[in-house]
């Protein structure tokens, strides 16, 4: 997703912007570029499609041709295509016709047709094919030569999605900002003589290292940043004093610590990640979920839980529906989030609803977050990132404690989300009276060994998932079988292999191939199979059976305690033993490990993959 710094400061511009550009990459961006003020007041604009490299060689080229870039207020971004191929002349930032507005934009203007032909009808000329194009020739025919006044003018005729980034031609010293959905984020850079610079960033990770204070525009802000400070508004001209959000970790630089991928070292980093999530959650005398127990007062009287979430986090949803089942009895369902916000259903105060995010930013998520709050749910968040909207609109907050994590591909935030999901089911179920002592302690103490057996799947399970990369990297179709929990793990390695190696990966429920699918299977295509439920393995193995009787290349995430009816033909890796409920964790280690080592054969953008992005915060 787009990704936006400004910077209003005592030093040089570029190097900030940059520096934050690249802070900002992991959101996933196919063109980038910046616009800064130089010594002299003119405005100074490089873009360049592709990646952060580019724009670097341009704006050296541009500067040993003469350009002046050494000012000290600017604005940077980088774009992941909506409207218009990732092209330089679709690159931000885009200035207005006449230069007097040049702006930086996250977001979708859902009317932008409307609005470009009735400005090209008053003669504007657009030199791009995008919406945002369309904001700064907008603030131009709007202008009152107060960019704020313009800004609480024009804004309203936008309909959809926004964080600015706005600067104006006769004002060098002043960043101004607006936000409407899309997240936006400010802070102060502080030294003994006082403020030296502000900030303004769509993400946290830009601003982070500059200052552990953030502060978070809400919707329909505006604001003005200099170098000695920063005003936030309304849209009715009135002061806004912001309170900032103080953020427990210093996160510094995203940095690959040795590791050539920062998928790889987030895979790693699962086992700390999960003991790091669990720890406040598994106290020395049972399951204590912190602000999340809010949402689970009057036990007895939620009737339906549901969670919502899109990608990854769907697909931890699906675990969370499924254990909260089985240990509650309560009717549970996973909803993808774009699905669930057209539905607008009926919820009331008996339903629960768990949001499920790593971003906390996703706008499908947010808007279904939105919709089951306007309904009167509960609505308990699971989210990884501090201080995002989800987690500040969610009634309450389970956090993940992944850690900042770089790779669009989600590992530890995922992980760490089904192990919140487990504590939760449980926590529950113990409250309602649905889990008797002894299974609460057996499962609370298989809950507690987790990180270890995490640790010891990855170390198992590198060599044999590696062995099935080298057969299975040059497959065009990849199927994912499983039944119940042993889907949804399913469902999550489909997801893995195919949005980081390129390779079509389906999952489908191992009972239902053969309603269709299996005529899809040929000699030699990959059929992966998970199959660690006790009650339905057998069942599974004869849906592998019928694969491999078409010639399917099989292969199995096992556990132990499985009767392995030998398939001579069968690659199997076995997990360490758990508790039967929580295999669909282990079995998303070696089926990453699986999709990471088929996309370093085939030499993909493993942290950035195309077309991707970490946060998508467009609809
Ligand atoms: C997962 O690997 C993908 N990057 C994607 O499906 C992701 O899970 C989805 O976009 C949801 O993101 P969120 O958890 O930040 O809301």
């Amino acid at each position: 997703m787009c990704g936006i710094i400004g910077y209003a400061g005592r030093d040089e511009a570029a190097p900030v912007l940059l520096d934050g550009l690249e802070r900002l990459e992991y959101r996933g961006y196919d063109s980038a570029g910046l616009a800064l003020f130089d010594r002299g007041g003119a405005l100074a604009l490089v873009r360049a499609s592709g990646k952060l490299a580019a724009l670097r060689g341009r704006l050296l080229e541009e500067m040993e041709q003469g350009l002046d870039a050494h000012g000290t207020v600017g604005l940077g971004h980088t774009r992941w295509a909506t409207h218009g191929a990732p092209t330089e002349p679709n690159a931000h930032p885009h200035r207005s016709m006449r230069g007097t507005y040049t702006v930086v934009h996250n977001g979708i203007i859902e009317n932008y047709a409307v609005l470009r032909r009735e400005l090209e009808g008053k003669g504007v000329v657009f030199a791009s094919e995008t919406d945002t194009e369309v904001i700064a020739q907008l603030l131009e025919q709007t202008d009152t030569g107060s960019p704020l006044e313009t800004l609480r003018k024009a804004l309203p005729r936008l309909e959809g999605s926004y964080a600015l980034g706005v600067l104006y031609h006769t004002d060098p010293e002043t960043v101004y900002c607006a936000r409407r959905q899309s997240p936006l984020l400010a802070a102060k850079i502080e030294t003994d003589e006082g403020t030296a610079g502000t900030l303004l960033a769509s993400d946290a990770a830009a601003l982070l290292p500059y200052s552990r204070e953030v502060y978070r525009l809400e919707d329909g802000e505006l604001g003005a940043l200099r170098a000695d400070g920063m005003r936030f508004y309304g849209m009715d001209g009135t002061e806004h004093f912001l309170q900032p959000m103080v953020f427990s970790r210093h996160v510094t630089a995203a940095d690959k610590g040795g590791y050539v991928h920062f998928m790889r070292k987030e895979i790693d980093e699962q086992p700390e990640a999960l003991r790091r999530t669990l720890a406040p959650l598994l106290q020395k005398d049972g399951l204590f979920l912190g602000q999340g127990e809010a949402a689970l007062r009057d036990p007895d009287g939620i009737r339906r839980v549901l969670f919502l979430g899109c990608g990854s986090a769907y697909h931890a949803g699906l675990v969370g529906a499924a254990l909260m089942e089985k240990l509650t009895g309560i009717p549970s369902a996973a909803e993808l989030a774009s699905e669930f916000r057209g539905r607008k259903p009926r919820l009331d105060r008996h339903c629960l609803a768990v949001v499920i995010s790593q971003s906390g930013e996703t706008a499908d998520t947010l808007a279904a977050l939105r919709i089951a709050k306007e309904q009167g749910a509960r609505v308990l968040g699971v989210v990884n990132v501090e201080g995002s909207s989800i987690a500040q609109e969610s009634g309450c907050v389970i956090p993940t404690q992944a850690g900042l994590e770089v790779a669009v591909a989600t590992t530890k935030a995922y992980s760490t989300q089904l192990s919140v999901l487990y504590a939760l089911a449980t926590r529950l179920a113990e409250l309602r009276g649905d889990a008797g002592p002894g299974f609460l302690r057996e499962f609370t103490q298989a809950l507690r060994r987790l990180p270890g057996q995490a640790a010891a799947a990855l170390h198992t399970s590198e060599g044999t998932v590696r062995d099935w990369a080298a057969e299975c990297q040059q497959a065009q179709h990849t199927y994912f079988l499983g039944r119940q929990l042993d889907y949804c793990a399913a469902a999550e390695a489909a997801l893995k292999l195919k949005e980081i190696s390129y390779i079509h990966a389906e999952a489908y429920p191992a009972g239902e191939l053969k309603h269709g699918t299996i005529s899809l299977i040929e000699p030699g295509t990959p059929v992966l199979a998970v199959c660690c439920q006790p009650e339905v393995a057998a069942k599974t193995r004869s849906n592998m059976e019928e694969a491999h009787a078409r010639g399917a290349a099989l292969y199995c995430i096992t556990a132990e305690g499985i009767p392995h009816a030998a398939l001579a033909a069968e690659r199997r890796l076995v997990l360490p033993g758990t508790h039967a409920l929580l295999t669909a964790s282990l079995a998303a280690l070696p089926a990453q490990l699986f999709a990471y080592h088929c996309a370093a054969l085939k030499k993909c953008d493993i942290d950035q993959p195309r077309s991707l992005a970490k946060s998508v915060t467009v609809e």
